[in-house]
């Protein structure tokens, strides 16, 4: 039996939203000039292109579209075609939160930093709702058992292929706590 593919989507979007007070609060300490510990912004940074850009988008883009495709689901226009422009604005606004931390104790790092982080909150929240409460629902109607399982292999096989797939969740889940703790917020 193979994992449920959109419950996997689901559990990662949950351990998405918990970046958000962690990006925060980095914002918030460079803006003030106060020190970030070691290794928090590489973290992050990791937290951002890495799981998010290059693991979870990867999964909806290269499984969950062309299944969808293939259902008859028009990925051009409408839901699907708003999440993967969606993705493309969330990885622009990456690589300026990557650009700006390389000169984090230059005056404005963290202004430029806040700012980013205050379009990918917008972005992601309405982002979020979207394949929760449309896209996802639209899968699970339109796509049968063997689709819905074809989809978690093709998970399975991404994971095969090593990071940043294979242990992904597991590994930001411990990511996001050492940041919560060391930066002390929570969701
Ligand atoms: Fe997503």
């Amino acid at each position: 039996m193979t994992p449920d593919a959109i419950a996997l989507l689901r559990r990662e979007h949950d351990l998405i939203d918990r970046i958000f007070p962690v990006l925060e609060e980095v914002a918030w300490r460079v803006d003030h000039g106060r020190n970030l510990p070691d290794g928090v912004f590489p973290e992050v940074l990791d937290f951002l292109n890495n799981f998010i850009s290059r693991c979870h988008y990867v999964r909806e883009e290269q499984q969950l579209i062309p299944a969808l495709t293939a259902a008859g689901v028009d990925t051009n226009s409408g839901v699907a075609a708003d999440m993967l422009d969606d993705h493309r604005k969330a990885r622009l606004i990456f690589a300026n939160i990557t650009r700006f931390g390389q000169h984090l104790e230059q005056a404005g790092s963290g202004q430029e930093i806040g700012a980013s982080v205050r379009i990918f909150d917008s972005l992601m929240r309405i982002h979020k709702r979207k394949e929760d409460q449309i896209l996802f629902p639209m899968a699970m109607e339109l796509l049968s058992d063997a689709q819905m399982e074809a989809i978690a292999l093709g998970f399975t096989e991404m994971d095969a292929k090593g990071e940043p797939f294979r242990g992904s969740m597991k590994r930001y889940t411990d990511i996001a706590g050492e940041l919560e703790e060391r930066l002390e917020v929570s969701l």
